[in-house]
């Protein structure tokens, strides 16, 4: 996820473009950088590791007349693919630097493509996935069918690209045109009197224009100062096109249209799952992001801990269940504040993999300093590029949530316990205890859970009703077994954090230990049921459960299994989700939890982005 924005028209692209960065600058704000079109038959582009203003600070000791030109394209990175760096930044550039291109996205088939350029005899700059888009667009451009003609160069290097991406590119020599394509990551057209916009949201030209044009799918477009043309990836044919008139004013724009950031970021889990899976299987194999430990070393683990805190610490409860039955190692999950302080034996075969969406939790970062002195491997999951925690550890999984700005953490949720799989099925076939089959299949269900997410966003109006009714309780109890006991844990705190009521979650199977004599009339309880396709005594077990629940009064709402119709008798509300294999269940079952959380808050009126008392990174223990 990361800001682009592209500009044609009759003023100075650089105020345009910049200004533009500056509003999307909380869709990505590692590195930023232009690209303006001299009418010198020049590409002048400037780019930084940090925010715009750095950028900006960048710029000014160029001589304005190099960047004076009335085209150019700009982009804030949110790095997935090589550190926040200078020469990382977008845009990137072909080895003549006549081509620029900024990309929001994930090319998916990056490896590949580098190694076909490199043996061209091709030197790339950065380590970044973005910039082999430059260099094929300039080979295609240089010689071949589409030799000279700079939208069939564009179009037909799109149709190599796998992933999900928006692709801008400019050329010296077309100093009034901007080329962009659209995969799986959004572009909208903004419409001016005689200019055009690009932006990767309305936010990033509504001062300008509330006319727009959203880019579908797999679909080109041209533009110039006097209007733009869209045509499709492959033939070139024209398409149908959406214009909209933008009724947002640019706060509400920020956020897509909803009224926090949180509520945006529950919609984008998808594909915030999505993207996270992007990449990590190449020819069969589970690929890492960073990977300083050998085969070897993986092979010789033989004892996992799990460190982080918070929602983190939750994706790595569900983590445990998934190494464990895919890789028989045993696996401790701890609270990374308590880690270090209790001893806990360690050496070069345990490995500790350290959750942290920030990468700069200081409990975090001192469990991870713990286990190093200890010997220990680290492996990170991270949502940062770059940030501290990675920096420090063996080997690195990067989550592509893209930024989360609202402190309770939702897609960042979604994201880890996706990576957490990726951890597990890379320890897996490590080890051996998977064969290369099963670990496919096992990566294809996961690649099956963004469409099953985004029915499940599809289904949540009740789920909101539900909480303005119960605004005032005065507590809400979640219940789970198995992988449904963290989502239960993650579904208390989301409630804790945003609503500031008392919430807490349990294992099922402990209420007879002592939480039932919380029970009273009316009192809401969250049942997270397994699959009664999964493990049937998990199921059964459940069921006693909720018959225990409701015989003392309180009111079952049950999140089941779509067709689940022995759990329905005891559901006061009923929450449908998709079937699913057992193990993945919590990328579902969490949604309606998320999306209750924040209705109740809402409905309470507290800032849902800003819970009181809370930061979004606790850099300090
Ligand atoms: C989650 O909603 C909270 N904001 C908090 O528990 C968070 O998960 C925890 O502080 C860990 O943060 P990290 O992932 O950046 O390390
Ligand atoms: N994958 C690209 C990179 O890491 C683009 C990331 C983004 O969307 O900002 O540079």
């Amino acid at each position: 996820m990361c800001g682009i924005v592209g500009y044609v028209g009759h003023r100075p692209a650089l105020g345009v473009v910049v200004e533009a960065l500056r509003r999307m600058e909380y869709r990505g704000y590692d590195s930023a950088g232009v690209a303006i079109l001299g009418e010198d038959g020049k590409l002048a582009v400037e780019r930084r590791a940090g925010s715009p203003q750095v950028l900006v600070d960048a710029l000014a000791d160029h001589d304005p007349a190099e960047f004076a030109g009335t085209a150019g394209i700009g982009h804030t990175r949110w790095a997935t693919h090589g550190r926040p760096t200078d020469r990382n930044a977008h845009p990137h550039r072909d080895a003549t630097g006549e081509f620029a291109v900024v990309h929001n996205g994930i090319i998916e088939n990056f490896i590949p493509l580098r190694a076909e350029l490199e043996a061209a005899g091709i030197e790339l700059e950065s380590d970044t996935d973005s910039e082999v888009a430059a260099h094929l667009v300039a080979l295609a451009y240089a010689e071949g069918p589409t030799a000279g003609d700079f939208v069939a160069s564009v179009r037909s290097v799109l149709q190599r690209l796998e992933g999900a991406f928006t692709l801008v590119f400019a050329h010296a020599g077309h100093p009034d045109t901007i080329v962009a394509a659209r995969r799986s990551t959004p572009l909208v057209i903004g419409v001016g009197e005689g200019e055009m916009f690009l932006g990767s949201d309305v936010a990033a030209f509504i001062e300008h224009t509330r006319e727009a044009v959203e880019l579908g799918q797999d679909q080109v477009v041209v533009i110039t100062a006097d209007g733009y043309k869209v045509t499709d990836f492959f033939g070139g044919e024209d398409v149908e096109i959406r214009p909209f008139t933008i009724d947002w004013d640019l706060k509400a724009a920020e956020k897509g249209g909803y009224n926090y950031f949180m509520l945006k970021e529950i919609q984008e889990q998808p594909q915030a799952v999505a993207e996270t899976l992007m990449g990590h299987l190449v020819d069969g194999e589970i690929i890492l992001d960073e990977q300083r430990l050998s085969a070897q070393d993986l092979r010789d683990i033989d004892k996992v801990f799990v460190v982080a805190c918070g929602t983190a610490y939750h994706s790595g409860l569900v983590a445990k269940y998934a190494i464990e039955h895919w890789t028989r190692l045993p696996v401790e999950v701890e609270l990374a504040s308590e880690f270090r302080y209790r001893d806990p034996v360690l050496g070069q075969n345990t490995l500790v993999v350290a959750i942290s969406q920030s990468g700069e939790t200081a409990d975090t970062l001192e469990a991870v300093r713990h286990a190093k002195d200890q010997g220990a491997r680290v492996l990170a999951v991270c949502n940062t590029n770059g940030a501290q925690i990675p920096r420090e550890a063996d080997a690195v999984l990067y989550t592509r949530a893209g930024p989360e700005i609202g402190v309770a953490s939702t897609k960042c949720f979604l994201a880890q316990v996706t990576a957490n799989y990726l951890v597990g099925l890379a320890l897996a076939q490590a080890r051996g205890t998977k064969y290369q089959d099963e670990i496919m299949r096992e990566f294809a269900e996961l690649e099956a859970m963004p469409e099953l997410i985004e029915k499940v966003l599809g289904t949540l109006d009740p789920v909101r009703a539900l909480a303005r009714e119960l605004k005032d309780s005065p507590a809400v109890l979640f219940v789970g077994r198995h992988v449904g006991y963290p989502v239960a844990l993650e579904g208390a705190l989301k409630l804790k954090e945003l609503a500031y009521m008392h919430a807490e979650g349990f294992a099922a199977g402990e209420l007879k230990h002592g939480p039932i004599a919380l029970l009273e009339d009316g009192l809401p309880v969250f049942v997270v049921m397994p699959s009664p396709k999964g493990r049937a005594v998990l199921h059964s077990k459940m069921l006693s459960n909720i018959r225990e629940i409701q015989a003392r009064g309180a009111r079952t709402i049950v999140i089941a299994e779509e067709g689940d119709e022995l759990v329905r008798p005891f559901a006061d509300h009923l929450i449908e989700i998709p079937a699913c294999p057992t193990l993945l269940q919590p990328l579902l079952s969490t949604v309606p939890l998320q999306a209750f959380a924040a209705e109740l808050a809402e409905a309470k009126g507290y800032d849902v982005d800003k819970p009181r008392n809370l930061a979004k990174a606790v850099v300090v223990e």
